[in-house]
């Protein structure tokens, strides 16, 4: 039986998700491996959904054909043929899923036990920093992890690039562009939101690419009277359609006051329970900007489902070839990701210990042009 290689891909999906497991499968079948899609992410390691029991199996090269056909809501074999339609789709044909349970040991060590019950003795993992943790365990538990960065957020500090990134920064700059082309029609300012978990790069990159004249990321404390006032000077200055654009996450840091209150005495409801959203920040920018009519919009998933940029689809096309050469040369628990524009990869418990950094000041020269 010829060595087996699972590939799972997990957390928030990511365009270039499917291209990089292609990848993998192209490299891995020209040299002869077998490929097997783990559905769901850390749900399939455990096989949730077929309920299969391993502890039937003495000699995983016993499998029968009706064993792994058993086995296919959870695992199934993955050829070029059967891969090829997703070229260059969004989405991820493997599924993902948010395994809870797998960020405990008792449940890391069935994972474990079960890959091994099935040969399946070296995995890559497509996700974001949770999912390099559950390869982290993984490995722990004596399985050969190979982690490729699948994650819009680009929160993993020791890569310049993960996966879907740049698909990402792509749609929210179209979406300004398309706000920013309302706006203008209307005198109106807008306010649009992007994600990013607590990450700003993809705020950063947007606010860049547009032209935008102030933004909010989640690293960084702020106030509304700055942005009021930073409102009220490109107002001042004729531009009655600026744009903000803030990240996820960023009411945490912003300094408190009593929102409720100011939006109550000007005739609008608001809960006790109620949390600040980004159309009551259009409603208080309004407040405090001589009536401007702020608008809010939030890009949302289309951000995780837009169809992968040639970035993205090349990139996965090199971190794939990258991720089965180092599983052929048996040199595991790494990696992969671009420093100075290459690929190159690392050991993946230094890479999760490695702390973010933000681009202070680029943030406050955006902010101020
Ligand atoms: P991402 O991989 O994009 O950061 P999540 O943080 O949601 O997305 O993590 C994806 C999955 O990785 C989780 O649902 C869980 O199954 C697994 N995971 C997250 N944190 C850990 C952990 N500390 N140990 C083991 N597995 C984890
Ligand atoms: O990690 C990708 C991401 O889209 C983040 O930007 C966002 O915070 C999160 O996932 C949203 O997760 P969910 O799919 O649970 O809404």
């Amino acid at each position: 039986m010829s060595k087996i290689i699972g590939i799972l891909t997990s957390g928030g999906d990511a365009p270039g998700m499917n291209a990089a497991v292609i990848s993998v499968v192209s490299f891995a079948r020209s040299k002869g491996y077998k490929v097997v899609g783990i559905k769901g992410g850390y749900d399939g390691v455990l096989l949730k959904d077929s309920k299969f029991d391993v502890s039937k199996i003495s000699d995983p090269e016993q499998l029968t054909e009706a064993d792994w056909k058993a086995l296919e809501p959870d695992i199934v074999e993955l050829t070029a043929r059967k891969v090829r339609e997703y070229l260059g789709q969004p989405g991820t044909f493997l599924h993902t899923a948010r395994c809870d349970e797998f960020v405990q040991e008792e449940y890391q060590k069935i994972g474990a036990n079960n890959l091994r019950a099935l040969g399946i003795t070296s995995v890559v993992v497509v996700g974001g920093d949770g999912s390099y943790k559950g390869a982290r365990a993984l490995s722990r538990n004596g399985i050969s992890c190979v982690c490729i960065p699948g994650t819009i957020d680009n929160d993993l500090a020791y890569t310049e690039a993960t996966l879907g990134y740049d698909t990402a920064v792509n749609t929210c700059m179209d979406a300004v562009i398309a706000v920013k082309a309302t706006s203008r029609s209307h005198d109106r300012p807008a306010i649009v939101q992007v994600m990013g978990r607590h990450c700003g790069d993809i705020g950063m990159r947007t606010a860049m690419a547009t032209g935008a004249e102030m933004l909010i990321v989640p690293e960084m404390e702020w106030d509304i009277d700055s942005y009021a006032a930073r409102l009220n000077r490109q107002i001042e200055r004729g531009n009655t359609s600026a744009t903000l654009i803030i990240c996820e996450n960023c009411f945490a840091k912003m300094k408190p006051f009593d929102w409720r209150t100011m939006l109550r005495d000007n005739g609008i409801k608001v809960y006790d329970d109620e949390d600040i959203t980004v159309e009551h920040l259009a409603q208080l920018l309004k407040i405090k900007c001589g009536g401007a009519e702020v608008r809010a919009t939030v890009v949302g998933y289309t951000q995780r489902g837009g169809l992968p940029t040639a970035c993205d689809n090349v990139l996965a096309f090199q971190f794939g070839r990258h991720a089965v050469e180092l599983l052929e040369k048996g040199q595991t628990n790494q990696c992969i990701g671009v420093r100075d524009g290459k690929v190159f990869n690392m050991a993946i418990e230094e890479a999760l210990e490695m702390p973010r950094t933000f681009d202070e000041e680029l943030y406050h020269i955006i902010n101020r042009l």
